[in-house]
Protein backbone atom coordinates (compact mmCIF):
# COMPACT_ATOMS: atom_id res chain seq x y z
CA UNK A 1 0.00 0.00 0.00
CA UNK A 2 1.06 3.57 -0.52
CA UNK A 3 1.92 5.50 2.47
CA UNK A 4 0.58 8.69 3.38
CA UNK A 5 3.00 11.84 2.42
CA UNK A 6 1.46 14.94 3.71
CA UNK A 7 4.09 17.29 1.52
CA UNK A 8 6.10 16.74 -1.26
CA UNK A 9 9.58 18.41 -0.54
CA UNK A 10 10.74 20.59 -3.56
CA UNK A 11 14.27 20.09 -3.16
CA UNK A 12 17.06 22.41 -4.97
CA UNK A 13 19.58 20.70 -7.07
CA UNK A 14 22.05 21.35 -4.21
CA UNK A 15 20.05 18.93 -2.23
CA UNK A 16 21.25 15.71 -4.08
CA UNK A 17 21.76 14.10 -1.11
CA UNK A 18 18.57 13.90 1.04
CA UNK A 19 17.17 12.50 -2.72
CA UNK A 20 19.22 9.93 -2.97
CA UNK A 21 18.34 8.90 0.77
CA UNK A 22 14.73 9.18 0.01
CA UNK A 23 15.23 6.75 -3.61
CA UNK A 24 17.56 4.35 -1.02
CA UNK A 25 14.57 4.06 1.42
CA UNK A 26 11.86 3.40 -1.26
CA UNK A 27 10.50 6.54 -1.67
CA UNK A 28 9.71 7.92 -5.34
CA UNK A 29 11.45 11.56 -6.05
CA UNK A 30 11.17 13.28 -9.51
CA UNK A 31 13.94 14.80 -10.54
CA UNK A 32 15.01 17.16 -14.11
CA UNK A 33 15.77 15.66 -17.37
CA UNK A 34 16.72 17.51 -20.69
CA UNK A 35 13.42 16.26 -21.95
CA UNK A 36 10.49 16.39 -19.49
CA UNK A 37 10.77 15.10 -15.81
CA UNK A 38 11.47 11.64 -14.77
CA UNK A 39 9.61 9.73 -11.64
CA UNK A 40 12.16 7.74 -10.76
CA UNK A 41 12.78 4.78 -8.46
CA UNK A 42 15.51 2.51 -7.77
CA UNK A 43 15.64 -0.56 -10.28
CA UNK A 44 16.34 -2.85 -7.39
CA UNK A 45 13.70 -1.78 -5.62
CA UNK A 46 10.43 -3.86 -7.21
CA UNK A 47 7.81 -2.37 -4.51
CA UNK A 48 8.76 1.53 -5.60
CA UNK A 49 8.71 0.18 -9.19
CA UNK A 50 4.54 -0.68 -7.65
CA UNK A 51 4.54 2.35 -6.50
CA UNK A 52 5.18 4.01 -9.77
CA UNK A 53 2.56 2.61 -11.61
CA UNK A 54 0.36 3.21 -8.69
CA UNK A 55 0.46 7.10 -8.12
CA UNK A 56 0.27 7.87 -12.27
CA UNK A 57 -2.15 5.35 -12.47
CA UNK A 58 -0.22 3.55 -15.45
CA UNK A 59 -1.31 0.06 -17.34
CA UNK A 60 0.51 -2.38 -15.91
CA UNK A 61 1.70 -3.28 -19.21
CA UNK A 62 3.20 -0.81 -20.58
CA UNK A 63 7.12 -0.75 -19.24
CA UNK A 64 9.77 1.89 -17.79
CA UNK A 65 12.56 2.81 -19.23
CA UNK A 66 16.08 2.39 -16.98
CA UNK A 67 18.16 5.70 -16.55
CA UNK A 68 21.65 4.84 -16.13
CA UNK A 69 24.99 7.39 -15.81
CA UNK A 70 27.14 5.00 -17.80
CA UNK A 71 27.72 2.32 -19.84
CA UNK A 72 29.18 0.01 -17.93
CA UNK A 73 25.95 -0.36 -16.21
CA UNK A 74 24.09 -1.67 -19.00
CA UNK A 75 25.94 -4.77 -19.34
CA UNK A 76 24.26 -5.54 -15.99
CA UNK A 77 20.72 -5.01 -17.29
CA UNK A 78 20.75 -5.93 -21.24
CA UNK A 79 22.14 -9.60 -22.84
CA UNK A 80 23.02 -9.97 -25.97
CA UNK A 81 24.15 -6.23 -26.90
CA UNK A 82 24.19 -5.40 -30.46
CA UNK A 83 27.11 -3.68 -32.09
CA UNK A 84 24.40 -1.22 -32.78
CA UNK A 85 23.79 -0.31 -29.10
CA UNK A 86 27.22 1.65 -28.65
CA UNK A 87 27.25 2.86 -32.23
CA UNK A 88 24.50 5.36 -31.15
CA UNK A 89 25.49 5.64 -27.90
CA UNK A 90 28.87 6.80 -28.50
CA UNK A 91 27.36 8.91 -30.76
CA UNK A 92 24.18 9.87 -29.07
CA UNK A 93 25.07 9.52 -25.04
CA UNK A 94 24.39 11.27 -22.84
CA UNK A 95 21.38 12.56 -24.57
CA UNK A 96 17.58 12.46 -25.35
CA UNK A 97 18.05 8.63 -26.83
CA UNK A 98 16.11 5.73 -25.69
CA UNK A 99 17.64 2.29 -27.23
CA UNK A 100 15.32 -0.99 -26.11
CA UNK A 101 17.76 -4.56 -26.00
CA UNK A 102 17.16 -7.93 -24.68
CA UNK A 103 16.50 -8.04 -20.86
CA UNK A 104 18.80 -9.22 -18.24
CA UNK A 105 16.58 -11.57 -16.74
CA UNK A 106 17.34 -10.32 -13.08
CA UNK A 107 15.83 -7.30 -14.36
CA UNK A 108 12.70 -6.85 -11.86
CA UNK A 109 9.87 -7.84 -14.32
CA UNK A 110 8.17 -4.64 -12.76
CA UNK A 111 10.21 -2.31 -14.57
CA UNK A 112 9.93 -4.22 -17.69
CA UNK A 113 6.21 -4.66 -17.61
CA UNK A 114 7.19 -8.82 -18.33
CA UNK A 115 8.09 -7.99 -21.60
CA UNK A 116 11.93 -9.65 -22.57
CA UNK A 117 13.30 -6.39 -23.27
CA UNK A 118 14.58 -3.09 -21.83
CA UNK A 119 14.47 0.40 -22.55
CA UNK A 120 17.96 2.08 -21.31
CA UNK A 121 18.68 5.70 -21.81
CA UNK A 122 21.36 7.86 -20.61
CA UNK A 123 20.04 11.27 -19.84
CA UNK A 124 22.25 14.45 -20.12
CA UNK A 125 20.89 16.96 -17.65
CA UNK A 126 23.33 17.93 -15.25
CA UNK A 127 21.17 17.39 -12.38
CA UNK A 128 20.10 13.97 -13.34
CA UNK A 129 23.58 12.60 -13.80
CA UNK A 130 24.37 14.22 -10.64
CA UNK A 131 21.65 11.86 -8.75
CA UNK A 132 22.54 8.76 -10.87
CA UNK A 133 26.03 9.49 -9.94
CA UNK A 134 25.18 9.90 -6.42
CA UNK A 135 22.96 6.89 -6.52
CA UNK A 136 25.56 4.88 -8.02
CA UNK A 137 22.89 2.36 -9.10
CA UNK A 138 20.11 2.64 -12.27
CA UNK A 139 16.97 4.70 -11.76
CA UNK A 140 13.42 3.74 -13.49
CA UNK A 141 11.26 6.53 -14.64
CA UNK A 142 8.45 7.25 -17.03
CA UNK A 143 7.68 10.89 -17.46
CA UNK A 144 6.34 12.33 -14.02
CA UNK A 145 2.49 12.90 -15.43
CA UNK A 146 -0.84 11.65 -14.10
CA UNK A 147 -1.12 8.68 -16.65
CA UNK A 148 -2.90 10.20 -20.33
CA UNK A 149 -2.04 14.12 -18.99
CA UNK A 150 0.55 16.01 -20.47
CA UNK A 151 4.15 15.47 -20.00
CA UNK A 152 5.96 17.67 -16.95
CA UNK A 153 8.56 19.95 -17.77
CA UNK A 154 9.03 21.83 -14.61
CA UNK A 155 8.43 21.38 -11.43
CA UNK A 156 5.17 23.56 -10.63
CA UNK A 157 4.07 20.79 -13.42
CA UNK A 158 5.25 17.63 -11.41
CA UNK A 159 3.38 19.22 -7.94
CA UNK A 160 0.28 19.73 -10.19
CA UNK A 161 -0.19 16.03 -10.66
CA UNK A 162 1.65 14.64 -7.43
CA UNK A 163 1.74 16.95 -4.46
CA UNK A 164 1.28 14.45 -1.58
CA UNK A 165 1.82 11.56 -3.52
CA UNK A 166 5.59 11.29 -3.72
CA UNK A 167 8.27 12.15 -1.54
CA UNK A 168 9.93 14.98 -3.49
CA UNK A 169 10.54 16.88 -6.76
CA UNK A 170 14.12 18.29 -7.79
CA UNK A 171 13.52 21.57 -8.84
CA UNK A 172 15.70 21.86 -12.25
CA UNK A 173 13.93 24.72 -13.84
CA UNK A 174 12.70 24.16 -17.46
CA UNK A 175 13.47 21.50 -19.65
CA UNK A 176 15.27 22.30 -22.72
CA UNK A 177 14.04 19.84 -24.89
CA UNK A 178 10.22 19.50 -24.26
CA UNK A 179 9.56 16.43 -25.65
CA UNK A 180 10.28 12.77 -24.69
CA UNK A 181 13.21 10.49 -25.75
CA UNK A 182 13.19 9.22 -29.17
CA UNK A 183 12.87 4.97 -28.57
CA UNK A 184 14.77 2.93 -31.10
CA UNK A 185 14.08 -0.87 -30.77
CA UNK A 186 17.79 -2.98 -31.12
CA UNK A 187 16.35 -5.95 -30.02
CA UNK A 188 16.15 -7.73 -32.95
CA UNK A 189 19.07 -5.83 -35.25
CA UNK A 190 17.42 -7.18 -38.50
CA UNK A 191 14.89 -4.63 -37.84
CA UNK A 192 15.84 -1.68 -35.87
CA UNK A 193 12.98 0.13 -35.49
CA UNK A 194 12.03 3.66 -34.77
CA UNK A 195 9.53 2.93 -31.89
CA UNK A 196 8.66 6.71 -30.44
CA UNK A 197 10.24 10.23 -32.84
CA UNK A 198 12.50 12.92 -30.44
CA UNK A 199 14.48 15.21 -30.57
CA UNK A 200 17.45 13.14 -31.77
CA UNK A 201 16.16 12.67 -35.84
CA UNK A 202 15.45 8.90 -37.77
CA UNK A 203 18.07 10.41 -40.34
CA UNK A 204 20.36 11.24 -37.37
CA UNK A 205 19.63 8.06 -36.57
CA UNK A 206 19.96 6.01 -39.96
CA UNK A 207 23.21 7.64 -40.57
CA UNK A 208 24.75 6.17 -37.99
CA UNK A 209 23.36 2.42 -37.98
CA UNK A 210 23.93 3.37 -42.33
CA UNK A 211 20.78 1.85 -42.85
CA UNK A 212 17.15 2.67 -43.15
CA UNK A 213 14.96 2.26 -39.31
CA UNK A 214 11.73 0.65 -39.70
CA UNK A 215 8.89 2.49 -39.23
CA UNK A 216 5.84 2.06 -36.50
CA UNK A 217 3.64 -0.21 -37.96
CA UNK A 218 0.79 -2.39 -36.42
CA UNK A 219 3.02 -4.51 -34.94
CA UNK A 220 4.49 -1.64 -32.97
CA UNK A 221 1.81 -1.29 -30.26
CA UNK A 222 2.94 -5.22 -29.25
CA UNK A 223 6.66 -3.95 -29.11
CA UNK A 224 5.83 -0.44 -27.29
CA UNK A 225 2.61 -1.13 -25.31
CA UNK A 226 2.73 2.90 -24.59
CA UNK A 227 1.73 3.45 -27.88
CA UNK A 228 -1.66 2.02 -27.12
CA UNK A 229 -2.95 4.45 -24.95
CA UNK A 230 -4.25 7.71 -25.03
CA UNK A 231 -1.20 10.14 -24.14
CA UNK A 232 -0.41 14.81 -23.61
CA UNK A 233 -4.03 15.22 -23.19
CA UNK A 234 -5.17 18.47 -21.94
CA UNK A 235 -9.08 18.42 -20.70
CA UNK A 236 -10.04 19.99 -23.98
CA UNK A 237 -10.40 18.86 -27.33
CA UNK A 238 -7.34 18.84 -29.17
CA UNK A 239 -7.89 19.68 -32.98
CA UNK A 240 -5.07 19.95 -35.67
CA UNK A 241 -5.57 22.25 -39.03
CA UNK A 242 -3.32 22.43 -41.55
CA UNK A 243 -4.17 25.30 -43.40
CA UNK A 244 -5.08 28.79 -42.16
CA UNK A 245 -8.04 28.95 -44.03
CA UNK A 246 -9.72 25.79 -42.37
CA UNK A 247 -8.60 26.91 -38.89
CA UNK A 248 -10.46 30.37 -39.66
CA UNK A 249 -13.83 28.50 -41.03
CA UNK A 250 -13.81 26.60 -38.04
CA UNK A 251 -13.72 29.39 -35.62
CA UNK A 252 -15.99 31.19 -37.73
CA UNK A 253 -18.82 28.19 -37.32
CA UNK A 254 -18.74 28.96 -32.97
CA UNK A 255 -17.29 32.28 -31.78
CA UNK A 256 -18.93 31.50 -28.68
CA UNK A 257 -16.32 28.61 -27.69
CA UNK A 258 -13.33 29.20 -25.54
CA UNK A 259 -10.23 28.47 -27.55
CA UNK A 260 -6.96 28.41 -27.70
CA UNK A 261 -4.71 28.65 -30.45
CA UNK A 262 -1.28 27.24 -30.76
CA UNK A 263 0.77 28.13 -33.97
CA UNK A 264 3.89 29.37 -35.41
CA UNK A 265 2.11 32.15 -36.58
CA UNK A 266 0.39 35.34 -34.84
CA UNK A 267 -3.41 36.32 -36.57
CA UNK A 268 -4.29 39.41 -34.91
CA UNK A 269 -8.07 39.24 -36.04
CA UNK A 270 -8.57 35.83 -34.59
CA UNK A 271 -9.95 36.93 -30.59
CA UNK A 272 -8.66 33.82 -29.16
CA UNK A 273 -5.54 33.27 -26.94
CA UNK A 274 -2.82 32.60 -29.11
CA UNK A 275 0.79 30.95 -28.07
CA UNK A 276 3.82 29.80 -30.26
CA UNK A 277 4.09 26.04 -31.07
CA UNK A 278 7.10 24.59 -30.43
CA UNK A 279 8.55 21.55 -28.84
CA UNK A 280 9.64 23.20 -25.65
CA UNK A 281 6.38 24.62 -24.60
CA UNK A 282 3.94 21.98 -25.94
CA UNK A 283 3.12 20.44 -23.02
CA UNK A 284 2.97 24.04 -20.46
CA UNK A 285 0.58 25.21 -22.80
CA UNK A 286 -1.71 22.19 -23.16
CA UNK A 287 -1.43 22.01 -19.17
CA UNK A 288 -2.11 25.90 -19.23
CA UNK A 289 -5.26 25.25 -21.54
CA UNK A 290 -6.81 23.31 -18.22
CA UNK A 291 -5.99 26.03 -16.28
CA UNK A 292 -8.04 28.63 -18.16
CA UNK A 293 -10.78 25.76 -18.79
CA UNK A 294 -10.62 25.87 -22.48
CA UNK A 295 -12.72 23.91 -24.48
CA UNK A 296 -10.91 23.58 -27.41
CA UNK A 297 -7.43 23.76 -28.16
CA UNK A 298 -7.34 24.44 -31.96
CA UNK A 299 -3.17 23.59 -33.17
CA UNK A 300 -1.74 24.79 -37.04
CA UNK A 301 0.13 22.57 -37.89
CA UNK A 302 1.81 24.32 -40.96
CA UNK A 303 4.45 22.75 -43.18
CA UNK A 304 7.61 23.66 -40.70
CA UNK A 305 5.56 21.93 -38.21
CA UNK A 306 4.63 18.96 -40.47
CA UNK A 307 8.23 18.12 -40.99
CA UNK A 308 8.76 17.75 -37.09
CA UNK A 309 8.37 14.10 -36.64
CA UNK A 310 8.38 14.33 -32.96
CA UNK A 311 6.19 17.40 -32.48
CA UNK A 312 3.40 15.78 -34.82
CA UNK A 313 3.95 12.50 -33.17
CA UNK A 314 2.84 14.11 -29.71
CA UNK A 315 -0.06 16.12 -31.29
CA UNK A 316 -1.46 13.63 -33.08
CA UNK A 317 -1.53 11.28 -29.77
CA UNK A 318 -2.96 14.41 -27.98
CA UNK A 319 -5.59 14.86 -30.21
CA UNK A 320 -6.60 11.16 -30.61
CA UNK A 321 -10.71 10.55 -29.17
CA UNK A 322 -10.24 8.84 -25.40
O1 LIG B 1 12.54 11.38 -22.33
C1 LIG B 1 12.08 10.35 -21.81
O2 LIG B 1 12.18 9.24 -22.35
C2 LIG B 1 11.39 10.48 -20.46
C3 LIG B 1 12.43 10.91 -19.41
C4 LIG B 1 11.87 10.98 -18.01
O3 LIG B 1 13.53 10.06 -19.47
N1 LIG B 1 10.74 9.26 -20.08
C5 LIG B 1 9.61 8.81 -20.67
O4 LIG B 1 9.10 7.67 -20.10
O5 LIG B 1 9.09 9.37 -21.60
P1 LIG B 1 7.62 7.11 -20.40
O6 LIG B 1 7.46 5.97 -19.48
O7 LIG B 1 6.66 8.22 -20.28
O8 LIG B 1 7.72 6.59 -21.86
C6 LIG B 1 8.49 5.44 -22.16
C7 LIG B 1 8.11 4.89 -23.49
C8 LIG B 1 6.73 4.25 -23.47
O9 LIG B 1 6.11 4.51 -24.73
C9 LIG B 1 7.05 2.77 -23.30
O10 LIG B 1 6.05 1.93 -23.83
C10 LIG B 1 8.36 2.66 -24.09
O11 LIG B 1 9.06 3.86 -23.81
N2 LIG B 1 9.13 1.53 -23.58
C11 LIG B 1 9.68 1.35 -22.37
N3 LIG B 1 10.23 0.14 -22.24
C12 LIG B 1 10.05 -0.48 -23.42
C13 LIG B 1 10.37 -1.77 -23.93
N4 LIG B 1 10.99 -2.68 -23.20
N5 LIG B 1 10.00 -2.06 -25.20
C14 LIG B 1 9.37 -1.14 -25.96
N6 LIG B 1 9.01 0.08 -25.54
C15 LIG B 1 9.35 0.42 -24.28
MG1 LIG C 1 5.05 9.36 -20.59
Amino acid sequence: MQEKILSTQLLSPKEIAKAVELLRIGQLVAFPTETVYGLGALLDNPIAIQKIFQVKGRPKDNPLIVHIHSLEEVEKIAIDIPNEFYLLAEAFFPGPLTLVLEANPNVPPEASAHLPTIAVRCPSHPVARDLLKNLGSPLVAPSANLSGRPSATSAEHVLEDFQGKIAAVIDGGKCSLGVESTVIGLQSVNYPMLLRPGTITRKEIESILKRPLCLPNRLTPILSPGMRYRHYAPNATVKLFFSKEALFEHILKDRNIKRMILSEENFQEMACEQYPLENASLYAFLRYSDKIECDEVLILCNETVQKNEALMNRLYRASECP
